[in-house]
C-alpha cells in the first residue's frame, strides 16, 4: 500500500517523538511491504517563528491533500514572549484548533488503558483497580466552547467575558455515531457524559444521543453527569467502555482518564472526519522543559502511528504488530523516565523507539 503521510512534529518534545514513530512505521513498511511516503509541514510556535502564524494555508492545504497526519505537540512555555505575548488567535494552540476545524476532523478517540506493567504508576488504589480498565473517550472536537462565538467587552464600566456554547442536532448526531460503531466493536457500552440538569445543550445532546442508541440496540447507553462521570473516574474506572462527550467535558475527563493509567506518556489519540482521514497525536502536550534531551517517552507517539494504520489505512494486522511489539518492550522491563520503577531497565527517547521497532 502508498500512504501519503504529513508529519507535524511541532514544537518542544514533539520532533524527537515524531522521529521514534516514523523509525517504527518505516520498520512497518519494510516488514509488511508497503511504502509511507512523508511530507513534514510546520505548525504551532515554530511556525509562529518562521511565518508569523501558527499555521499557514498552505501548511493546512498539504494536510488536506494526504491521507493522513501525524503530530507530536505544539506549544511552548507561557513565558515564551514570542508565542505568547501575542493575540490569543495568533498562539501555538490557536494552529491546533484550526487545523482540527480546516480539516473538519470532530471526532476525537481517546483510549485509556491500564498496562498491566505500569499498574505500580496508577495513583489509584489496588482495590480500586480492580482487573484494571480499558476505555475510550470518545471527545467531540470542532463544536462547543471551543468554537462558539467569544468577546471581551466593557460594560458600565466593567470588564465582561463572554464564550457560547452552542451544538446542533448534526454535529451530536454524527459523533455519537461514531461512539456507538466503536462501542459495537468493544464491550457494548456507551456512557454518555452531560450536564442536562442545567445546559439546554446538554439536554438536546441526550436527545440526540437516545435517537442514535435505536439503531444500535445491542449497545447499553447510559446517561451520566459530568461531574459525577469525573467522580466515577477514580471511584470505578473498570465500569466505562466507551465514554461519549461533547469538546470541553471531553478535554477534561481524558486528561483526567489519562492520569489514572500512570502516565500520559503511554496514551495515543485519534482525531477523524466522516472519511477514513484523520490526524494522529499523543494526548500529551509539548514538555518543553525536557525537549531534546532524549527523556521524552516516544510510546504514545507511536501508539498513535498505529492508529493511523488502523482508522486510516485499514491495516489491522500491521497495527496489532505495532501494539504487540509496545507490549513485548514492557514486558521485558524498558522504561523510559516518566515510567521508570524498581528493578527495570532505563532507556530514552531514540533507544525505546529502537527496541520498538526491532520487535516488529
Ligand atoms: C488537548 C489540548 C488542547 C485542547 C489545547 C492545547 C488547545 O488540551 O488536545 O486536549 O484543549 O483541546
Ligand atoms: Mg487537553
Amino acid at each position: 500500500m502508498d500512504c501519503r503521510i504529513v508529519t507535524i512534529p511541532g514544537d518542544g518534545i514533539g520532533p524527537e517523538i515524531v522521529r521514534e514513530a516514523c523509525k517504527v512505521l518505516d520498520k512497518v513498511a519494510r516488514v509488511y511491504g508497503h511504502s509511507f511516503h512523508y511530507k513534514e509541514v510546520l505548525m504551532g510556535g515554530c511556525s509562529i517563528d518562521a511565518y508569523g502564524v501558527p499555521l499557514t494555508e498552505e501548511a493546512l492545504e498539504t494536510a488536506r491533500q494526504s491521507d493522513a497526519v501525524l503530530l507530536g505537540a505544539v506549544g511552548g512555555n507561557v513565558g515564551n514572549s514570542r508565542w505568547y505575548d501575542v493575540a490569543p488567535n495568533l498562539r501555538p494552540e490557536a494552529g491546533l484548533l484550526a487545523i482540527r476545524k480546516g480539516l473538519n476532523l470532530f471526532a476525537n478517540i481517546r483510549p485509556a488503558y491500564l498496562y498491566r506493567e505500569l499498574a505500580e504508576a496508577c495513583p489509584l488504589k489496588k482495590e480500586i483497580i480492580g482487573e484494571g480498565f480499558d476505555m475510550v473517550i470518545m471527545r467531540e472536537l470542532t463544536g462547543g466552547l471551543y468554537f462558539g462565538e467569544r468577546h471581551t467587552e466593557e460594560v458600565g464600566g466593567v470588564l465582561q467575558a463572554t464564550d457560547t456554547l452552542t451544538y446542533n442536532e448534526t454535529e451530536i448526531r454524527r459523533i455519537a455515531v461514531k461512539a456507538f460503531d466503536i462501542a459495537r466493536k468493544r464491550r457494548k457500552s456507551v456512557i454518555s457524559v452531560d450536564k442536562a440538569n442545567v445546559l439546554d445543550s446538554s439536554r438536546l445532546w441526550r436527545k440526540v444521543v437516545e435517537e442514535v442508541a435505536k439503531d444500535y440496540p445491542e449497545v447499553k447507553l447510559e446517561h451520566m453527569l459530568v461531574d459525577n462521570c469525573a467522580m466515577q473516574l477514580v471511584m470505578n474506572p473498570g465500569q466505562f467502555d466507551v465514554v461519549l462527550t461533547e469538546n470541553m467535558f471531553g478535554d477534561i475527563l481524558s486528561d483526567e482518564a489519562s492520569m489514572i493509567t500512570g502516565s500520559i506518556g503511554m496514551l495515543s489519540s485519534a482525531s477523524l472526519n466522516e472519511s477514513k482521514f484523520g490526524m494522529y497525536e499523543p494526548s500529551h502536550g509539548s514538555a518543553p522543559d525536557i525537549a531534546g534531551k532524549d527523556l521524552a517517552n516516544p510510546i504514545a507517539t507511536i501508539l498513535s502511528a498505529a492508529m493511523m494504520l488502523r482508522y486510516s489505512f485499514d491495516l489491522d494486522k500491521e497495527a496489532d504488530a505495532i501494539e504487540a511489539a509496545v507490549q513485548k518492550v514492557l514486558t521485558e522491563g524498558y522504561r523510559t523516565t516518566d515510567i521508570m520503577s524498581e528493578g527495570c531497565t532505563k532507556v530514552g527517547t531514540a533507544q525505546m523507539g529502537d527496541l520498538i521497532a526491532e520487535r516488529i
